[in-house]
């Protein structure tokens, strides 16, 4: 069996960081301590950071929507995935209306299968809730299907409150978690209707069409739904700080609500959709971006613990994609690349900036999803015993983010040109290099994940 020791760094984890060898074993790790000596490949990291792969739990490969799929697939999409960091990544089998949930899941996989280069999972989107679909919630189960997406917006997936508590109700019972995208759809609806038929097409109309009540109100709605089936949830993609303070208040009631944030709400803000549509159109994701206000109330609510994941929702369009809405913004697909810049950003603007620590950072982007999607301590941790999924990070390196570096098929990147501290330097997935010196170095090697019970 190959054998690495990796000497010299210093290894963080969710509790602190301590200076510590780690020593691989095939595709485990089977130590972690002082001055490891073994007959195996060393590799010197000293001055470096060694993280446990990292976990985006929300992306979007090989979707079809909005009359289209996405730019990237498992295949582009995984490899912008490694070489962000990310080793394992949780993607949304999305059940079409008249489809199972058996189908959904062969649809991913047969997506999935051979195509990707990182570990890969999946949840479950229900579209069309039914008593058939009921009755293979067992089944979904069993083949590492433990939690579940609901939608209260988009047409093709939109469900009723009473839907909703019934899938809950139902997931309860074998442990399962549901997660929510949150948006009022009555509102959103007739806010849109309202400003195509006054000629108010641009893109600058999505985040007004879209305001943040209605986040806070889908939010409080989902909540309160939660609270009366009993079941624990997860708010997806959380974007304002109203809707912050509906989680806040849930929780002072008793509901064992997780809250899931991702860099755009952090970061950017709605000034960027008075830009030319061909600027503008790439920022079109549901929820949109918020204001300055939110972007800091986020923040705060990360460093105090508040929140539970960062993860991405990497849902890429190219730009020729998104000028299927030139004359209608209701037509922009909606979603934008993440995956490969999510760490860099992070340790940039939240541990350099002192929004977070260092621990946090490992916590928001690998032991929290790990635990929260049931892959703990398989995937998650640097410890004896774990996937050797192994993210080498250079702390005194900087960047430049740029679309032409990028591996994604999107075309560009939402934080084009931003300079960045700290750089991924090497990817190892089951103890095998697959990212160094910025190339995809082994591609495909990815399996599929069947993961356990929510356990956060
Ligand atoms: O605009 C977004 N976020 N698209 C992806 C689908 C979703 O709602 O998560
Ligand atoms: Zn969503
Ligand atoms: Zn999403």
């Amino acid at each position: 069996m190959k054998k690495i020791l990796f000497k010299g760094g210093t290894v963080v984890s969710s509790k602190g960081i301590r200076h510590a060898d780690v020593l691989v074993s095939g595709e485990k790790i089977v130590a972690v301590g002082r001055r490891l000596a073994a007959d195996a490949q060393e590799v010197d990291v000293s001055g470096k950071l060694i993280f446990p792969g990292f976990i985006d739990a929300h992306t979007h490969f090989d979707l079809e929507v909005s009359d289209t799929v996405t730019a990237d697939n498992f295949d582009t999409g995984s490899k912008s995935a490694v070489a962000g960091g990310v080793t394992t990544i949780v993607d949304f089998a999305t059940q079409n209306k008249g489809e199972t949930l058996s189908d959904a899941l062969n649809n991913w996989h047969i997506k999935a299968f051979a195509n990707s280069s990182c570990d890969y999972a999946f949840h479950m989107a229900v579209s069309d809730w039914r008593e058939d679909i009921r009755a293979e919630l067992p089944a979904m189960f069993e083949q590492g299907v433990t939690s579940f997406k609901v939608y209260m917006i988009y047409d093709a997936m939109e469900l009723n409150d009473r839907e909703i508590y019934e899938i809950m109700a139902e997931l309860k019972k074998y442990g399962g978690i549901v997660g929510c995208h949150c948006e009022n759809s009555g509102i959103i609806g007739k806010l849109r209707e309202e400003a195509i038929s006054r000629g108010d097409t641009a893109p600058a109309n999505h985040p007004k069409t879209r305001p943040d009540y209605t986040e806070a109100e889908a939010v409080r709605r989902f909540l309160t739904i939660a609270k009366a089936a009993d079941a624990p949830c997860i708010v997806v993609h959380l974007s304002t700080a109203e809707g912050y303070q509906e989680v806040i208040r849930a929780r002072k009631n008793g509901v064992k609500v997780y809250a899931e944030t991702c860099p755009q709400y952090l970061l950017l803000d709605d000034s960027v959709y008075s830009a030319p549509f061909d600027k503008s159109s790439k920022y079109i994701c549901s929820p949109p971006l918020r204001k300055s206000e939110d972007n800091r109330a986020l923040w705060e609510a990360l460093k105090h613990n508040q929140l539970n994941t960062i993860s991405t929702d990497h849902c890429s369009f190219t730009l020729e994609q998104k000028r299927a809405g030139k004359d209608y913004f209701t037509k922009i697909p909606n979603g934008m690349p993440g995956v490969e810049t999510r760490a860099v950003l992070m340790y940039t603007y939240g541990v350099k900036k002192r929004r977070i620590s260092l621990q946090q950072m490992c916590a928001y982007l690998s032991e929290n999803p790990a635990r929260l999607y049931g892959m703990y301590p398989k995937k998650g941790a640097v410890k004896a015993g774990s996937d050797a999924d192994i993210v080498i990070f250079d702390p005194k390196q900087s960047g430049v983010i740029s679309a032409a570096k990028s591996h994604s098929a999107c075309g560009y990147d939402p934080y084009e040109g931003v300079k960045t501290v700290g750089r991924i330097d090497k990817v190892f997935l089951r103890g095998r290099l697959v990212y160094s010196g910025g190339e995809v170095v082994l591609e495909h090697s990815g399996r599929y994940i069947a993961r356990g019970k929510y356990n956060l």
